[in-house]
């Protein structure tokens, strides 16, 4: 086993230097999604199970900080201690997970107000590692839309609103005006450095509050000169359930803007399928992982983002990746058991906490 596990390293080292790392993942992630799945069903031991689990994309939370306190997010119910993650132990923990092909770093927090951030993406770039950063774009300068253009593979823009007055209402503390400006001197960046990196994408959390304003949306990505909209599903922490719009009242929402879309050469992307999905098709425990601005590891980023207990996530925690061993946490005995559980379709009592999606529709069956 370790021998081919030896080599196949090797051979994936050897298309990463050629810039064609991307191949081996393509290849090899669903083949091995697959084994992980079939060895927890067929009552493999711990050794066996684990050792095909390793951490290709890492969600981090570079900052617990953040200027707006939108209504459908965690930073405005709960008592989070606001930090930055510093440079050193942002090297470190990547240093921890050399496995990784893919850095999200965002969590809790606005990743721009982070000081180090741009060094990060740096980082992360000289690694070979795709990084794809989510932001709410209210902190901008021309230098940072300069760096970012020029640092990150893929840049999402929250932007839940169709009109002034919503954007405002949802993102609370945001100014419609200074977004809009301020994603303007980005896409001028981006024109100006002349590649098609970064893919730029506008977000929007569907929910009762916005639901009728989807084709207003649709027309600011395309005078923004944005082709692409993601429509997410709104997480219902128990502060806003109220605002949850249901599945069939969503895809009619959007039926009804496809031809604006259409017209406006504006792709929209739904994420339709975590509703429909049951519990062990979740592969976060398997390849992903979310880590908070304090090095604490989560199973996935539901729990150490949308908790719905309390003000202590830290208690949801697997371990700490800056006073642990990666290994002794990734491949320890709690990982194991919620495989386990999840592999078998059992929901565990942290996901059903989480109010993740694929709880909701794996109880209904
Ligand atoms: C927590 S934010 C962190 C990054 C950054 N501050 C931003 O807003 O883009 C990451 C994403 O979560 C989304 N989000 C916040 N609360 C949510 C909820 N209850 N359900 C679904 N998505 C949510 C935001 O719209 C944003 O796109
Ligand atoms: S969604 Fe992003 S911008 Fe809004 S409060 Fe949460 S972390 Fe801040």
């Amino acid at each position: 086993m370790s021998k081919l596990r030896n080599r196949l390293n090797r051979a994936k080292e050897m298309l990463k230097k050629r810039g064609l790392g991307f191949l081996f993942n393509w290849i090899f992630s669903p083949l091995r999604k697959k084994m992980v799945i079939w060895l927890y069903k067929n009552n493999a031991t711990a050794d066996l199970a684990n050792a095909l689990c390793s951490v290709k994309q890492l969600q981090l939370e570079i900052t617990s900080r953040c200027n707006f306190r939108c209504i459908m997010c965690d930073q405005a119910y709960r008592c989070i201690k606001g930090k930055d993650l510093n440079l050193s132990d942002f090297e470190t923990i990547l240093d921890k997970l050399p496995g990784i092909t893919t850095l999200c770093p965002q969590g809790l927090g606005e990743p721009l107000l982070n000081p180090d951030f741009m060094a990060m993406l740096e980082l992360a770039k000289k690694r070979a590692i795709y990084t794809y950063v989510n932001t709410n774009f209210g902190l901008f300068t021309e230098n940072i839309a300069k760096e970012l253009a020029r640092l990150a593979d893929s840049v999402t823009i929250s932007f839940s609103a169709g009109t002034k007055e919503t954007y405002e209402l949802i993102h609370k503390g945001s100014s419609f005006e200074k977004t809009i400006k301020n994603i303007k001197m980005f896409m001028r960046a981006k024109k100006e450095l002349g590649h098609k990196d970064p893919e730029v994408e506008l977000k929007f959390v569907i929910m009762s509050k916005n639901i009728n304003e989807l084709g207003d949306f649709i027309k600011i990505a395309d005078e923004l000169g944005i082709r692409r909209v993601f429509i997410d599903d709104l997480i219902p922490l128990k502060e806003i359930k109220h605002l949850k719009v249901d599945n069939e009242e969503s895809v009619k929402a959007i039926e009804k803007v496809k031809k604006i879309a259409e017209e406006k050469n504006v792709k929209i992307n739904f994420d339709l399928r975590r509703q429909s999905l049951s519990v062990n098709k979740c592969t976060w425990p398997i390849d992903n992982v979310f880590i908070d601005v304090e090095g604490n590891v989560y199973p996935c980023c539901n729990i150490g983002v949308f908790f719905a207990e309390g003000d202590s996530r830290e208690k949801f925690s697997f371990g700490n990746i800056l006073k642990q061993d990666a290994n002794e946490i990734w491949k320890g005995k709690q990982y194991h058991q919620l495989r386990k559980m999840m592999m078998r379709n059992k929901t565990p009592a942290v996901c059903k906490m989480a109010n993740c999606l694929y709880v909701h529709s794996s109880e209904e069956k």
